[in-house]
Order: structure tokens, then sequence, then C-alpha cells
């Protein structure tokens, strides 16, 4: 099998990803911003492998880890910046957004217990940068009483991706082009779900501007 060339660097790095066939649903989504990431944040440090992966994937980005175990500190280095805390500590969020954000791209590989993969998405989904990307990894499988709880959370997005206002009622399509006031932010800022098995990729972005009958009304 030909390997892309983040499956290569995942087999010099070795990070727990490359076995569960992750990486080629991350070359999919980042090869083409490979050059532009400036920011990205890893929840789950582990030997911090991952992080010395994102590092040689992103040439012009400084790379973040957070982890609860103290000694993941010796993994600090080149463009690696190392946070210890709990990530269902909304004041180590809040510290590490400081200190890395906005970030680009966030993947949560922590816990994976659902109730903390809910917590960091609803808190750093709306403090990414523009055009951010937040990845769960391992959901369904996650840890603790529930674990669909994240997928139903995940498959809820659809709804705001496909955001329609019945209160309009001339012009229909065109008009899906500008949101009202009272459509919420997930309707306005959540343009992408992708689902592959067991890893879920979150695409903000303008989402009544990214609305192809947009198109449509320009002609
Ligand atoms: C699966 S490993 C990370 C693997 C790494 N991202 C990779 O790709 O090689 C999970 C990590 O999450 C950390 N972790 C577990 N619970 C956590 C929590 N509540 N907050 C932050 N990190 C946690 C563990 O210490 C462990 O290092």
């Amino acid at each position: 099998m030909t390997m892309n060339p983040l499956q290569e660097l995942g087999e010099k790095h070795g990070p727990t990803k490359r076995f569960h066939d992750y990486l080629k649903w991350y070359w999919m989504h980042f090869r083409d911003i490979r050059e532009e990431v400036k920011s990205v944040l890893e929840i789950g440090v582990d030997k911090g492998t991952s992080l010395t992966m994102w590092r040689d994937f992103f040439p012009n980005a400084e790379i973040h880890g957070l982890d609860l175990n103290p000694d993941c500190k010796q993994y600090e280095g080149e463009r690696i910046h190392i946070h210890i805390g709990d990530q269902g500590d909304k004041s180590v969020l809040e510290a590490v957004q400081k200190a890395g954000g906005p970030f680009d791209i966030i993947v949560d590989d922590g816990s994976h217990f659902p109730e903390h993969q809910l917590i960091d998405f609803r808190f750093f989904i709306k403090q990414l940068a523009p055009g951010g990307i937040y990845v769960v990894e391992d959901i369904g499988v996650g840890r603790g009483h529930d674990r669909r709880w994240l997928n139903d959370s995940m498959k809820g997005l659809v709804d705001h991706i496909n955001y329609w206002d019945y209160d309009i009622e001339s012009e229909g399509w065109l008009e899906m082009g500008r949101f009202p006031e009272h459509a919420c932010w997930l309707d306005k800022n959540i343009v992408g779900v992708s689902f592959y098995r067991f890893i879920t990729f979150i695409m903000t972005g303008d989402n009544p501007g990214a609305n192809p009958f947009l198109r449509v009304r320009e002609k």
C-alpha cells in the first residue's frame, strides 16, 4: 500500500493514532492547509509523538499539547508547548486558549470521556481561528457511562449546517444566503461535519456565506 506523506510521518514518529488508520482522514482534511496553519492544539500528549508529527507536517505552526500527566512537560521543544491540566476543567482550557489561541486546528485525543469531549468542544468551537477545524478521536467508543453522547451531539450539527428559516416565505433558497438575527452561532458558523469510523471532523466558517445558492444570486 502506498502511504501518504502524513502516514509516512506517522511511521517516523509513532503516534497511537496511526494504529487506528486515522492518518488517511487527517491527510485528506489537512493536506491543502499545511502551509497556512499557524497554531495547533492536541488534547492528549502521551509520549509526545503526535506533537512532533504535527510539527513536521505543519512547517509554520506552533504546536500545543494538553495533558493531565505532569511528566508530559518533558516533551516540550522546538515549536512544541506543553500545558499540564485536566481537560475537564474550564480554567485549564481558558489558560490554554490564552497561551496558544486562536487555534486553527484542535484534536481531542485525551481522556475519551464523553463529558470531557463535550466540555472541550463547547468551550473551543467558538474560539477557533476563522475556518478552523475541530477533530474528536475515538467518538462512540469513548469511556464513561454513555458512549453515544458525542455521536448524538455531533449528529445534531447537521441541522445547523442545513439551517432553514421557516419564516421566510418569498425567494426561499436565495434568501438562505443571509441568516436572520435569531439564527444561533452554530447555524452561522458550522459549515461541515465529516464522520469516519470513530473520528469526526467539524469544519467552521461562514455557513450562510458558503451557501451554494448564493452563487445563483450572484449570476
Ligand atoms: C491516547 S493518549 C494520547 C495519544 C497521543 N495523542 C498520540 O496520538 O500519540 C491519551 C492521553 O490523554 C491524557 N489524559 C487522560 N485524561 C486526561 C484529562 N482529563 N485531561 C487531560 N489529559 C488527559 C493521558 O494522560 C494520555 O497521555
